[in-house]
């Protein structure tokens, strides 16, 4: 069995796969400490990490009815994410494959997004074209076999769940607030403002940073009453701009590649608009289940299935990435 970490932002996560790719178990435990900063505050991640991580191990290892003696392979996610964060499930991982001489698989969260959709019962196989939105993540990738990607597409500045969350704090709403400015919007006319979707940059790159400054500008032009009137408008022009982006360069990707089947993943895949307007492209659609889209170790097990696993000692060395190594 494969037992897998996922500590890269704030969700300290441990879950158990079969080599062949049944999940035995799942756990999350999301550290609600950050919303009163409306952010996540990196150390404080990182010390809630330390403090949690043995647990949820425990945790998932009972849900699965195993003991480390059935674990014969440890995943971990090596990066990119908050490095402070990441050493701790990297040092831990290491640790528990130590103690039992077992190899160590080093997992890219990028890659692991990608592979939740190889998990059931609803298994994906590639070659597909995958968005992955998160809070800290917006990128087009065509995940090429098991293995790999290409990716397309990048933000050039915040992600599409960042900008979710910067749109909903402009609107006084929670953090992280693109489930508030989401359920907010159903009541508002999506046309009400015209907001950019940065269409004028070129091929496949996201840019959200345009649209932030301009719902910021309407906010003050509008005062504080009228912002609160219109709340629901300015919400679902917001919202319509950020999922119109993301679909135009999915749109620009499906003409160099007519038919092939679209995954979305990330927190953001949850949002209700982007998925009708994914679902309306006329290709194959594929949205793992919701608590396989947002951070879990589920899909870092998933992709630990075809990654070369560093044997016991050699993966004492493996250090943990912040930012992604190999830029395509
Ligand atoms: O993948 P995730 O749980 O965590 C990481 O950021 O890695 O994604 C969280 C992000 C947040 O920015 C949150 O506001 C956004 O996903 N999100 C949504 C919705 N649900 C979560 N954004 C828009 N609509 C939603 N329904
Ligand atoms: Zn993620």
């Amino acid at each position: 069995m494969i037992l897998a970490l996922e500590t890269s932002c704030d969700d300290t996560c441990a879950a158990v796969l079969t080599a062949d790719g049944e999940l035995r178990a799942d756990v999350v435990s999301s550290q609600g400490v950050h919303a009163a900063f409306g952010g996540v505050v990196p150390e404080l991640a990182s010390r809630h990490h330390l403090e949690l991580v043995n647990v949820v191990v425990d945790d998932a290892l009972a849900r699965a009815g195993a003991t480390l003696d059935d674990v014969t392979l440890v995943a971990v996610t090596q990066g990119p994410g908050l490095v402070g964060a990441l050493l701790v499930g990297v040092a831990t991982a290491k640790g528990l494959a130590a103690a039992r001489g077992l190899p160590l698989a080093p997992v890219d969260h990028l890659q692991g997004h990608v592979a939740a959709n190889f998990l059931g019962p609803d298994v994906l196989e590639p070659p597909f074209l995958c968005l992955i939105a998160s809070g800290g993540h917006t990128l087009l990738v065509r995940a090429d076999d098991h293995r790999g990607f290409t990716v397309l597409g990048r933000t050039l500045d915040d992600a599409a769940g960042e900008a979710f969350d910067k749109g909903a704090r402009l609107l006084g709403l929670g953090y992280p607030g693109g489930p508030a400015l989401s359920a907010l919007a159903c009541d508002g006319d999506p046309q009400a403002f015209a907001f950019p979707t940065a269409a004028r940059v070129a091929g496949l790159d996201f840019s959200f940073a345009g649209l932030k400054t301009a719902l910021l500008y309407a906010v003050r032009d509008l005062g504080a009453d009228e912002t609160r009137r219109r709340a629901a408008d300015l919400a679902a022009s917001y919202e319509h701009a950020i999922v119109e982006a993301l679909v135009l360069r999915l749109e620009r990707a499906l003409a160099g590649q007519p038919g092939a089947t679209v995954a979305i993943g990330g927190g953001v895949a949850a949002n209700r608009r982007l998925r009708a307007r994914v679902e309306g492209l006329g290709v194959p659609v594929h949205v793992p289940p919701p608590a396989l889209c947002t951070d879990n170790a589920a899909m870092i097990a998933s992709a630990a299935r075809w990654v070369p696993p560093v044997p016991f000692p050699d993966h004492l060395g493996l250090d943990a990435y912040a930012t992604r190594r190999h830029a395509a």
